[in-house]
This record gives structure tokens, sequence and C-alpha cells, in this order.
């Protein structure tokens, strides 16, 4: 009797490090997670009818099959809170409720994500999670929740501010206590450094403010900007050694499909495959142009972005208006992008013989002078040469030319 009570009292103090630190779900995210996510389209303007709709799109278009499985709602699905203090859905825009549409996107092999706030009101005013953590994350459970992503609006401002680790670490343990997986999508705009701490606690973590859909702009929005993509892209090289597999620097959502030109479009897709980044796209899916689906769904760009090594790209060169960004991708290959980021076409020439590719970061290094490698079109899937001899190109305005190189 009295040994069956300490081995019982044993077993339990084994078991309370694990209750008390059980954080992030492990093994998920193991390469950038990839799906859809209604605000930089809609914004508030969502319900039920437009997710549902969309799921299908996701399947019909073929953008399921080639990865995309996440479909999330972002702000503006909450109602209130009932008498309990669960959090319910606003009963006009969701009448079936949670659990029923999260059902309607499983039975269709896709999975539920779903957007709060680490403050007591999300940024369009609805219920955020501060002081219900722990409920919300078992609501979530119930409803066959698979990622959260967790805002930052109305945090507190100046010395009154919460500790983003310590907000976002207590979502983490409120979705682990839930005992359901989930992936955390860390949204608190890269304002604490949270490539140093989002590992810890999540699966990608907001590096920069909100994206828009422009080229090259800032679109002030009173006490904050949002940014066009040069200027997000720029601020990713300084934080790429943070990236990897079960966590991943996030430069934002997909504007594909929203910009102004086709190849702003496409080079948004390519830069955000070389950086690793979750691909999660902002567009209307129920009209998605035959172009359009054919940058998202290439399955030589995602398997770039997806690659296992999962090592985000480095600005290899810059020139005047043209960068070139590489990243070492699995079984000795890399991927090398040419950006053109200005107005007019630009010639771009690698010399290869004469250069080092060299990730000092990641201890990699392609020596062109001792193996030559061969190039594949990743937009084409055609062969495009060898590090033999240079690469030549006339590139487009706003264009981006992605290649493979494999061992030849
Ligand atoms: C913030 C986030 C966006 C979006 C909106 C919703 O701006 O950064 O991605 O979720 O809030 O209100």
């Amino acid at each position: 009797m009295a040994r069956a009570l300490v081995r019982l009292l044993t077993a339990l103090l084994l078991l309370t490090p694990a209750i008390a630190f059980a954080q992030k779900a492990p093994g998920l995210a193991l390469t950038p997670p990839m799906g859809w996510n209604s605000w930089n389209r809609y914004g508030c303007q969502i319900d039920q009818a437009l997710i549902e709709k969309t799921a299908d799109a996701m399947v019909s278009s073929g953008l399921r099959d080639a990865g995309y499985v996440y479909v999330n709602i972002d702000d503006c699905w909450q109602g209130a809170r009932d008498r309990h203090g669960d959090i319910q859905p606003d009963s006009t825009r969701f009448p079936a409720g949670m659990k029923a549409l999260g059902d309607y996107l499983h039975r269709r092999g896709l999975r539920f994500g779903i957007y709060t706030d680490a403050g007591d009101k999300t940024c369009a005013g609805r219920p955020g999670s501060q002081g219900h953590e722990f409920q919300d994350a078992a609501q979530y459970a119930r409803w066959g929740v698979d990622y959260v992503k967790a805002d930052w609006c109305n945090t507190g401002e100046g010395a009154a501010q919460r500790n983003a680790r310590e907000a976002y670490a207590t979502i983490s343990r409120a979705i682990a206590a839930s005992g359901r997986p989930m992936v955390l999508s860390i949204c608190e705009w890269g304002r604490n450094q949270p490539w140093l701490w989002g590992r810890d606690y999540g699966h990608l973590w907001r590096t920069t403010g909100d994206i828009t859909n422009c080229w090259d702009c800032m679109v002030g929005h009173g006490n904050w900007f949002a940014s066009g993509v040069l200027a997000i892209l720029d601020q990713q090289d300084a934080v790429r050694g943070y990236a990897g597999p079960g966590g991943w620097n996030d430069p934002d959502m997909l504007e594909v499909g929203n910009m102004p030109t086709p190849n702003d479009d496409r080079s948004h897709f390519a830069m955000w495959a070389m950086l690793a980044a979750p691909l999660i796209v902002g567009t209307d899916v129920t009209a998605l142009k035959p172009e359009i689906r054919a940058i998202l769904a290439n399955s030589r760009l995602v398997a770039i972005d997806q690659d296992k090594l999962g090592v985000a790209a480095m600005k290899w060169i810059a020139r005047p208006g043209l960068d070139i960004w590489a990243r070492p991708l699995a079984d000795g290959r890399w991927a090398v992008a040419l950006l053109n980021r200005g107005d007019a076409p630009k010639d771009a020439r690698i010399d290869w013989s004469a250069m080092a590719l060299e990730d000092n970061l990641k201890g990699r290094r392609a020596d062109f002078r001792a193996m030559t490698y061969s190039l594949t079109d990743a937009w084409t899937g055609q062969p495009a040469g060898t590090t033999a001899t240079p690469l030549q190109r006339m590139i487009a305005p706003h264009d981006t030319l992605v290649f493979t190189l494999a061992p030849a």
C-alpha cells in the first residue's frame, strides 16, 4: 500500500514539470505553413458562406493539393462571450457555429485556422484573449481548430505594454493545455524581436508590420503604416538565421493576385518562396485567374519554399536595382533568384566561376571551379545551362527569375 502510494506520488512528481512547462506542439510546421487567410482580400467582410465557398475553391482549383491546407479566418469572426465567458462567433455572420465550419473544412481535407489577439480586444475591436487564454484555447479545441493567429493590438502602450514574450508564452501554454495540437502564429509585427524567442512558443512569427498590395510604397493608417513587398523583403536578410523547421520568420501573408502587375505577383511569390516564408494566400480564390493559379501552384517554387533543410535565402549580391538571392537546398542543391527592383528591363549576368557562393551562417559552399551545377528555370521547369558558362538574362521590370542548381 505504502509502496503503491510512493509509486503514485513519484509518477505525479515526474509528470508535474511536463504539465507545468508543456508548450508548443512538436512536429508541426516542419516546413513553412501553407494555406489561405481572409484578411488581405476581405478585411472584416467575412461570413460562413464566404469561408465555405473559399474552401470549395481551394479544393477545385487544386490549391489544396498543391499544399495550401489551412483555411484561416482572420479578425471579425467573434461575437461576444457567453455567460460562462466562452467566446462565441458573431451569430449573424456564422449562423451554423464554428464547430460546424471546422467540420466542413476537415471533410474537405483542409485545416481550420482562427484569429485572436493577445490584448483584451482585437485590432478590429472584437473580444481578445487576454485573461481568457486557457478558456479560448479550450473552446478552439472543441471546435477542431488547427491553427491560431494571435495578434498584438490593445496590449498597452509604453511602460504599461504587456511583455510580449510572457503574453505569447501564456497563449502557447493554453494551447498545450487544451490537448489539441495547433500551430501558433505569433503576430506581434516584429516589435519585440520575436525571432529571438518565438520558436519557444510558436511556429511562425511576424517580422514586420502589415503588408499591402504595392511594389514599393508605404501606406499610412494614422499611428501605423503598411508596407509594400520591397520594403518588407528588405527587412528579412538580417533575421534569416532564425528561420528553420518548426519556427519560421513570417514576412506577412501573400498579396499574390492583388498586386498591380503580373510581374509584381510573380516576384512577391518567388521571393517569399526563397525566404522559406509561410505561404498564406490572401486573394479571392473563388475567382482565381489562371495566371495567378499558375504562380501559386508552381510545384518547383513551392518545393523551394518547402525544402526540408529550411534555410532562408541570403542576399548574395546587390547591384543597383538588382538583387541576387541564394539559398542552400537539401541534397547539395541551391536556389538562386534574380530580382529586378526597378521600372526598366535589366540585363543581368552571373559569371559563376568568378564568384564564390558561400552561406557562412549555415556552413554551405558551392565552389563552381571545382564542381559544375546544372540549372533549371524554376518558373518553367526548362533546363537553363550549367555553371560552366555565365548566365545572361534580360529581366523584365519588377520580375524575378529563379533557378535551381543541382550538382551535374
Ligand atoms: C493586424 C494584423 C493583420 C490582421 C489585422 C486584423 O493588422 O497584423 O494581419 O490580422 O490586424 O485586424
